[in-house]
């Protein structure tokens, strides 16, 4: 029996896939090249923004002939089927089963009851949060994804996230710990600890900055990240221990969404832009050379052209190192969506304008690399063949050719010779 599992949407969709993975491979399934050879498909979703959540169910429609075909399994799982819930049957009635993020750890039973009926499980169970790391099966080489606390008590009025991904729910510290030492033992050196709001984790009396430093001080952990941080709750003491211990990377999302105060209101996000800039000086005095990246949405209900410069201003100001940007997408049931949206033409010029801007100031920062020796984490060959590719500490994608095939999850010193909008290149030096 084989299986088949497509993913949209976040890290933690990612890490989600990778456990639904384990989980199949412990039942003594094997993974399928195509999606035709598959008997249980898993479509993984993503329901932030309309356009993906189209997609999906336009991938979905693929699946009928195949169905008609042999006696597959058609699973749609994550934060469209949370949302849906039982309304898939009836938007896809070949769909045998629906399940939300928070039952993950369920997928044998539903399975089982998908080969008879239709099932379905939308529960938050507490326990998802202690999934036996035994059991993922994880699809990055050099990289391994933690939860260290899940769901959002926020209430961004654009938002989804909230009624996908339920109430925080925290991870004790011994079993994150844990986790980070079988991924070591398995050979990863980079870690990245997840969370939709991953500094507010709490537990036994015990704050974000001590589960960060705790996470640092496992043997053989060589790289430490961690996403997302809202701004408002991001503690100055974990940009200090960024500072002060080598294995932390000088790296932070810290996504503002938008840059005049007027729409950061209107979105809730609980501060304002001079609050978010000083936070900004802050961390750079703090931690020289920091890469520093945001979401920003454009478009918002009400944005007019001020509020909008005012967003450029704030990307002017701060200079991202990489930017990601969305244009406003309406929620079913976001108190957003109730608002009058802005025209989709100058929503879309406006979203062009900013990822103008971001070039010019990318390739200025990008450029500033070249002529410096930089360590990469490679990943193994690049796309283009005959090179290979990794990242620095600050997440930059880095190509380089080198006389001998470095190992995947070795560091490479580069020299950078090259640099482009959202790459740079260079040769190997050195391999240790
Ligand atoms: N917990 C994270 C991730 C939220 S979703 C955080 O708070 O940052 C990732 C990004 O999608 C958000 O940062 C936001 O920029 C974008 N996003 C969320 N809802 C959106 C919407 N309705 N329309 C457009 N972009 C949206
Ligand atoms: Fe959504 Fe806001 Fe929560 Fe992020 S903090 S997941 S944007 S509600
Ligand atoms: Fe998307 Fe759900 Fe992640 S809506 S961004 S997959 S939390």
């Amino acid at each position: 029996m084989k299986y088949f599992i497509k993913t949209w949407g976040c890290q933690m969709n990612v890490l989600d896939s990778d456990k639904m993975a384990g989980i199949l491979l412990g039942l003594g399934y094997t993974p399928a090249k195509e999606v035709k050879d598959a008997d249980v498909v898993l479509f993984n979703t993503c329901s932030v923004r309309e356009g993906p959540e189209n997609k999906v169910f336009t991938e979905l429609g693929r699946l009928k002939a195949l169905k008609k075909r042999k006696n597959v399994v058609i699973g749609l799982v994550g934060c469209v089927a949370q949302q849906e819930k039982e309304r898939i049957f009836k938007r896809a009635p070949f769909v045998d089963l629906v399940m939300g993020p928070g039952s993950v750890g369920r997928l044998p039973g539903l399975l089982a009851q998908a080969q008879r009926r239709n099932a379905v499980d939308t529960h938050f169970y507490d326990d998802s949060i202690l999934f036996p790391a035994s059991s993922i099966s994880r699809s990055l080489k050099t990289k391994a994804y933690v939860t260290v606390m899940e769901g959002c008590n926020k209430r961004c009025t654009y938002c989804i996230v909230p009624s996908t991904r339920g109430r925080e729910v925290n991870r004790p510290l011994e079993s994150i710990l844990s986790e980070i030492r079988r991924a070591v033992d398995d050979g990863y050196r980079e870690i990245e600890l997840l969370g939709q709001n991953v500094n507010c984790w709490k537990h036994g009396g015990k704050a974000f900055t001590d589960l960060l430093a705790a996470a640092g001080d496992v043997p053989g952990v060589k790289r430490l990240r961690f996403t997302t941080s809202h701004p408002r709750h991001f503690p100055l003491a974990a940009a200090d221990l960024m500072a002060e211990r080598e294995n932390i990377c000088p790296y932070l999302h810290l996504p503002v969404q938008a840059g005049s105060d007027r729409i950061l209101k209107a979105m809730r996000r609980q501060y304002d832009r001079a609050w978010y800039l000083d936070l900004v000086e802050e961390i750079r005095k703090r931690v020289a050379g920091i890469a520093l990246s945001s979401d920003f949405i454009v478009g918002f209900p009400g944005e007019t052209e001020a509020d909008f410069e005012d967003t450029l201003d704030v990307v002017r100001r701060v200079e991202y190192d990489t930017l990601f940007s969305f244009r406003y997408s309406p929620r079913p049931g976001t108190p957003a969506s109730k608002m009058d949206a802005v025209d989709a033409v100058v929503a879309r010029e406006r979203h062009q304008r900013l990822l103008n801007l971001q070039r010019k100031i990318q390739a200025r920062r990008f450029a500033a690399y070249t002529g410096r020796v930089v360590e990469v984490l490679n990943e193994g060959e690049s796309k283009r063949g005959g090179q290979f590719m990794g990242r620095t500490e600050c997440n930059k994608v880095v190509n380089f050719t080198a006389e001998s095939r470095p190992a995947v999850n070795s560091f490479a010193m580069v020299l950078i010779t090259r640099a482009s909008v959202n790459s740079l290149g260079g040769v190997m030096v050195e391999e240790h």
